[in-house]
């Protein structure tokens, strides 16, 4: 029987599947665990089931000890793993790719809607109790029908959120390291581009890319200029892969139409001048925030963990 530490609440079913055969430790509360009661109990551990709360680094390694053999990171997005660090301790690293793609494409849709139906001003408008009335040109808008979506990161998101574009009648660009499947590319009709040829050329960028040094402030204060001034960006990939500050100016000054945030620099304090905007949605990180997708990606997690603890391989090991 190992010992597994697992980080936070995750659903029952993943936690049953791992308390069958192990011991497992879990912080079972609302709140992240604070980082000197992760120290304590990570102590001893044979396998942990991670939150992307959770900073794993070689101190949080060190603290487990030795007998660490597997971090199953219950996330897509693998940032808040020192991977290296964990290679060089022989502890395999493992992530929840694929089952949470759609729930997280939806939500990239949901802020491309908010952001340029100009949602959240109609609702806060309503629940304020103001005085409002059926006008010609009262809040609108800008469609999306005709308009291209550029998307940054063509992986599996970023083609579901491509494949949804598609069926409101947006083209799709995409900026991405590889090219994806000429399958795919005539499937979506998507065209390849340069960053700066996307960026000039879209009326709604849409971030899909993980998070690295290589991407941090990707979009900075250059690539806002380079947008129309009629174009929304939209994030629900990781927040530091954008320039918030910066962003916050080029809303203010109208260098672009309006964004939509699904995730911020400093999570989850969001940037103050992006509170007081009218024209950016702000979502407390939900991309993966379903019942059935948080049921499946805890799953998959403890399948991973459960596999290395079995001397197999996992099912979704982070490689490279
Ligand atoms: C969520 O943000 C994830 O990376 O899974």
């Amino acid at each position: 029987m190992s010992r597994v530490v697992v980080t936070g609440r995750v659903p029952q079913p993943a936690l049953e599947a791992l308390t069958a055969t192990h011991e497992v430790d879990l912080w079972d509360a609302e709140d992240p665990i604070p980082r000197e009661e992760l120290l304590r109990r990570v102590a001893g551990a044979d396998a942990l089931v991670t939150l992307l709360t959770e900073q794993v680094d070689g101190e949080l390694l060190d603290a487990a000890g030795e007998q660490l053999r597997v971090v199953a990171n219950v996330a897509v997005g693998y940032n808040n793993v020192d991977v290296a660090a964990c290679r060089e301790r022989g502890v395999v690293v493992t992530n929840t790719p694929g089952v949470l793609t759609e729930a997280t494409a939806d939500i990239a849709f949901a802020l491309i809607l908010m952001a340029t139906r100009r949602l959240g001003e109609g609702e806060r408008i309503v629940r304020s109790g103001a005085p409002w009335q059926w006008g010609m040109f009262f809040l609108l808008g800008s469609g999306l029908q005709g308009k291209r979506l550029g998307i940054i990161g063509m992986g599996g998101i970023g083609q579901a959120t491509a494949r949804r574009a598609r069926a409101f009648g947006m083209e799709v660009g995409y900026h991405s390291r590889s090219a994806c499947d000429p399958e795919v590319e005539a499937e979506l009709a998507a065209t390849r581009l340069e960053l700066d040829e996307l960026l000039a050329s879209s009326d709604v960028v849409s971030v899909h890319c993980p998070y690295s040094e290589a991407t941090h402030h990707l979009i900075g204060e250059p690539q806002l200029a380079a947008m129309k001034d009629t174009a929304y960006l939209v994030n629900s990939a990781r927040g530091p892969i954008v320039d918030e500050a910066a962003l916050a100016r080029a809303l203010r000054e109208g260098t672009i139409a309006g964004a939509g945030l699904d995730v911020f620099e400093q999570e989850p304090q969001v940037h103050p001048e992006l509170m007081q905007l009218e024209n950016v949605v702000l979502l407390p990180h939900l991309g993966s925030a379903t019942v059935e997708t948080r049921t499946a990606m805890a799953q998959l997690a403890a399948d991973n963990a459960l596999a290395v603890l079995a001397g197999e391989e996992p099912p979704t090991p982070v490689r490279g």
